[in-house]
């Protein structure tokens, strides 16, 4: 039964008692609109993990257009009834005064990793990820924590101020959903309407057509991104990009494993994927 509970002092405390019992915790940060990538993440940390925390907060921090916070969805009692049936035992879902109480003066800002990709079209976006991230690092103080591979960019950030920080977490990547067409699943595919929904599909497709030239032996970043434009010609492009797994720069030949990661308008709803792939020798 999942426990509902919104302070951290007594979310703290709760957690306190388990640990004390020798529980390991994981953790699965989301915030709410839970799918069935978020259910993937649960069912591993509830796989892999004594007790399972799923927090729940939509974060003000990392969205830097107003609309596109005020419009994210909130769905908690939908949330809750997911959160009980995978197993999830504590359902973290602060307030924002509770996780903000003050003027936020401390951030977390991983720079070299956020010059490129998402970093540009969302300034402070990841500065707000890696700190929310940390502070609920700092609460739950989990053993390990849950996160998919469709925020690719997301998740280096959050690997490297890990590493950088020496926080004693074990981030655990999770392969990204797909429905059959190959859409990513997304909290914000709910606001696509049904033609635009069919569009979407546009997206991996051009990202799964750059990996078969890749694995064809094609090894031109420019060649690949000409190639698969046309799939691309009726959505707004913000970026398609070949770059470097481990630092996110870009890369004008593939040399080694690649990340290539996308971002597209559908009318007012931004959607990003990627795939990653390793070239034969
Ligand atoms: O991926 C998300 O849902 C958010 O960016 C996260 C990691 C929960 C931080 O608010």
């Amino acid at each position: 039964m999942a426990e509902l509970v919104a302070e951290i002092a007594a979310f703290r405390e709760l957690l306190a008692d388990r640990r004390q019992a020798g529980k390991t915790v994981g953790l699965v940060p989301t915030m709410g609109a839970l799918h069935a990538g978020h259910r993937r993440l649960l069912e591993i940390a509830r796989a892999e993990t004594d007790v399972v925390v799923a927090s729940i907060f939509v974060n003000p921090t990392q969205f830097n257009r107003q609309d596109d916070l005020h419009q994210y969805p909130r769905t908690l009692e939908q949330d809750l009834a997911v959160c009980r049936a995978a197993g999830v035992d504590l359902v973290f879902a602060p307030s924002a005064t509770e996780m903000y109480p003050q003027a936020q003066l401390t951030w977390i800002d991983v720079s070299a990793l956020t010059q490129h990709l998402c970093g540009p079209g969302r300034p402070g976006h990841f500065q707000g990820v890696a700190t929310v991230v940390m502070k609920l690092f700092q609460i739950a103080q989990p053993d390990r924590a849950y996160f998919g591979e469709k925020d690719a960019q997301q998740l280096a950030v959050i690997h490297r101020m890990v590493k950088d920080l020496n926080v004693p977490v074990t981030v655990v990547p999770v392969a990204t959903v797909r429905e059959p067409d190959g859409l990513a699943l997304s909290s914000r595919n709910q606001h696509l309407s049904p033609s635009e929904r069919e569009q979407a599909a546009v997206l991996s497709q051009a990202l799964f057509a750059a990996r078969d030239l890749v694995e064809h032996g094609e090894r031109s970043a420019a060649v690949i991104a000409s190639a698969v434009a046309p799939i691309l010609k009726d959505v707004l492009l913000e970026y398609f990009s070949l770059v470097n797994p481990e630092n996110l720069l870009p890369v004008e030949r593939v040399e080694g494993p690649v990340l290539i990661a996308a971002a597209i308008w559908i009318g007012s709803t931004r959607l990003i994927d990627n795939v990653k792939v390793t070239p034969l020798a």
